[in-house]
């Protein structure tokens, strides 16, 4: 795995520029990106490039043996374009039209904005597609904006409906507009809303808005990858997500890009449960939980922007744990990163984001803690044969030490629009039963329901899958049938694809399937929490519990203990075919998600599912003939090696944030 940072030399004076490259190979940096943002220094005027300040210092890396991944500058459109063709600036609600300044300020839709991009980045792919010292492209930046309210993107917006639905009436029934009488007759008058929230609206209407906004940033970025494509040869071709944010859903671009990236900042003082461990060195579920979807679109993942230090827009400048960040680093490279960049080396001297930790500071030369982390690792690295270690996408399948977990963006993008229950949060559901399934110490597959399954995983859990479709219902119970041992929860097939209820019993797909009827929901106030009997021990649920009622064959494994509704099921589980469906009908605090996936992979067996009980924030996995155990806690915890472990790294013994790398 190759370690770098992003540089920009535009920031910096000219003659700082082969001291800055020194140090940056110093440290022992394999990667530098460049010219992200820098649009303005490329084309100071229309057509008019200026490209030896980045030809200048594409040599003075390579001369120092540094490879660069090659950014269009596109996220930041410079002042000429904004001036000049105002339409290319998002609108935002009220008819407020954005203004020049800071980045993101373009709409993507806007055909002003695509003849300009077409432009800068058709010069750049000319000159510089083929360069030595370049191995891949990155596509603008962080694909995120708030719904444009201009008349171009209602247009899109429609056209989109059109080729969607065909005629009115299909949308109609759709969006359910039989209710409060909002019956359109013509795509003409339909808007795209202006924002997730449809606020007393449609909320099928919304899921459309998400779905179309997805859309319109992958059609932005295929303008840029049809460029690129024919003029970088076996280059990657990537753009850097944000992990689960809804404004991209990275399915929506994978085929026209050859790696896919995110940006992880796992620590900002943002997170709003959990303890100080959480705080400072961060929660390595939702990490993981992103490494493993990038890994999922093409086997070729890479971490583009790890958070370095402080950052400074979270308004909680959170010091990081001693170790947090090579933690992190070693966390990307066991789930099979293809490198780790980070933003950036140099902490800035101006702009917003001056107090931004970078590799070194202000001064070019000081490393910050962060920096001296990166070091740390790549000279760690160095002690791997990372020759052994296969490439991520031709790693074997371990199918008995593998198990799946059902990720749809869709769901993620319904939830927001309509919770229900204030404190469902999808994110964190998931992250609760990847926290889970990772103490069992075996792979995760991130599996998406558009894509291929490997068909012999001892284990799927699909939390939370809210919208089903006949063919992922044909696949769950296929699944079970031949063998699998199926995990649904609670919100699992309430509804068809376009957000609507069934007429007829609640979560009527799933029923056969689980042998059980739903026959009431619960929620509990804010820091409230009801008790769940379970293995003879008490856990406790809030955010939403389901009143499940057993049918034949059913087995009650936990039970509500309080509430006026004590004694009611709230886990089943049914032999179907040769496997089983479990029913998990309460979004509940950790213990119970934990002791749950715990029972269940003893009652698998080690037979089909070769597992252990590794402790909470431990994570262990495996590269090639290396194992790698990561500790998240504050606590030390004996690392789960075998006696015959022969250490590269650490020891039989993990330090708080600590990390081992083993053979055995
Ligand atoms: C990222 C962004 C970077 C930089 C960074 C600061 O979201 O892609 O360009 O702004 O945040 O933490």
């Amino acid at each position: 795995m190759k370690i770098g940072t992003y540089y920009y030399p535009e920031q910096w004076p000219r003659q700082q520029w082969e001291r800055d490259f020194d140090n940056i190979a110093k440290l022992g940096l394999q990667i530098v990106h460049m010219a992200e943002f820098a649009w303005f220094e490329l084309e100071p005027r229309p057509g008019e490039f200026q490209f030896d300040w980045l030809s200048h210092c594409l040599d003075l890396a390579k001369r120092r043996k540094l490879e660069v991944i090659l950014c269009t500058p596109t996220a930041a459109p410079p002042i000429w374009l904004s001036q000049r063709f105002p339409q290319t600036l998002p609108v935002y609600e009220g008819q407020v039209r954005g203004r020049f300044g800071g980045r993101r300020h373009y709409n993507p839709l806007s055909p002003d904005f695509h003849a300009a991009t077409r432009r800068i980045v058709q010069a750049m792919a000319d000159l510089f597609g083929d360069h030595p010292a370049v191995i891949g492209w990155q596509i603008d930046n962080e694909y995120s904006n708030p719904f444009d309210q201009s008349e171009i993107t209602h247009a899109a917006f429609r056209q989109w409906l059109r080729d969607k639905y065909g005629n009115i009436s299909e949308l109609n029934r759709a969006w359910g507009n039989q209710f409060w009488n909002t019956y359109y007759t013509d795509f003409d008058q339909v808007l795209f809303p202006p924002s997730r929230d449809p606020r007393y609206a449609n909320p099928h209407q919304s899921l459309d808005a998400s779905r179309f906004w997805s859309w319109a940033f992958a059609k932005y970025n295929r303008i840029q990858a049809e460029i690129l494509k024919p003029k970088i040869g076996r280059r990657f071709l990537t753009t850097n997500f944000m992990g689960l944010h809804p404004d991209c859903d990275p399915g929506d671009m994978a085929k026209d890009l050859s790696l896919i990236a995110w940006d992880s900042y796992p620590v900002t003082g943002h997170e709003k449960e959990g303890d100080d461990q959480t705080y400072r060195i961060a929660d390595p579920a939702h990490i993981s939980l992103s490494h493993d979807l990038m890994a999922s679109y093409h086997n070729r993942w890479g971490l583009m922007e790890l958070q370095p230090g402080h950052v400074n827009w979270s308004g909680v400048p959170v010091r990081l744990y001693p170790g947090a960040i090579r933690l992190w680093i070693w966390t990307a490279f066991a789930h099979g990163s293809e490198f780790v960049t980070t933003y950036r080396f140099r902490q800035p001297r101006f702009g917003i984001e001056l107090f931004h930790d970078g590799l070194v500071g202000t001064d070019g030369i000081t490393p910050s803690p962060g920096g001296e982390q990166f070091a740390q690792v790549i000279a760690e690295m160095r002690k791997l044969d990372l020759s052994r270690i296969p490439p991520f996408a031709d790693e074997p399948p371990r199918p008995r030490q593998t198990v799946g977990l059902v990720l749809d963006f869709e769901q993620l993008w319904y939830y927001l629009s309509l919770p229900q229950a204030r404190r469902w949060n999808q994110g964190r559901w998931l992250a609760s039963w990847y926290a889970a399934l990772s103490r069992l110490g075996t792979q995760i597959r991130i599996l998406r329901p558009g894509a291929d399954w490997p068909s012999d995983l001892p284990l799927i859990v699909a939390p939370g899958v809210q919208m089903v479709d006949d063919q992922l219902m044909a696949r769950f119970d296929a699944y079970a049938r031949s063998g699998g041992n199926l995990v649904l929860t609670c919100r699992t097939g309430l509804m068809d694809r376009t957000g609507q209820l069934w007429e007829g019993p609640w979560a009527s797909p799933i029923l056969p399937l689980i042998s059980a009827t739903i026959d009431g929901y619960d929620s509990l106030r804010d820091d409230r929490f009801g008790k769940i009997s379970f293995d003879g021990r008490d856990f406790s649920w809030g955010v939403w519990g389901d009143q499940v009622t057993p049918k034949a064959g059913a087995e009650v494994l936990a039970t509500y203990s309080d509430q006026f509704y004590a004694g009611a099921a709230a886990i089943t589980r049914v032999k179907l075919g040769k496997g089983t469906v479990s029913y998990f009908g309460a979004f509940s605090e950790q213990p119970l998600v934990d002791a749950f996936v715990e029972s269940l992979a003893k009652f698998i067996g080690p037979g089909r599912l070769q597992s252990q009980t590794l402790p909470a924030r431990v994570q262990v996995l495996r590269r090639g003939p290396y194992r790698i155990a990561l500790n998240y806690q504050d606590q030390p915890v004996p690392t789960p090696a075998a006696p015959s472990a022969k250490f590269l790294i650490g020891s039989s013994r993990l330090a708080p944030a600590d990390v081992a790398v083993w053979e055995e």
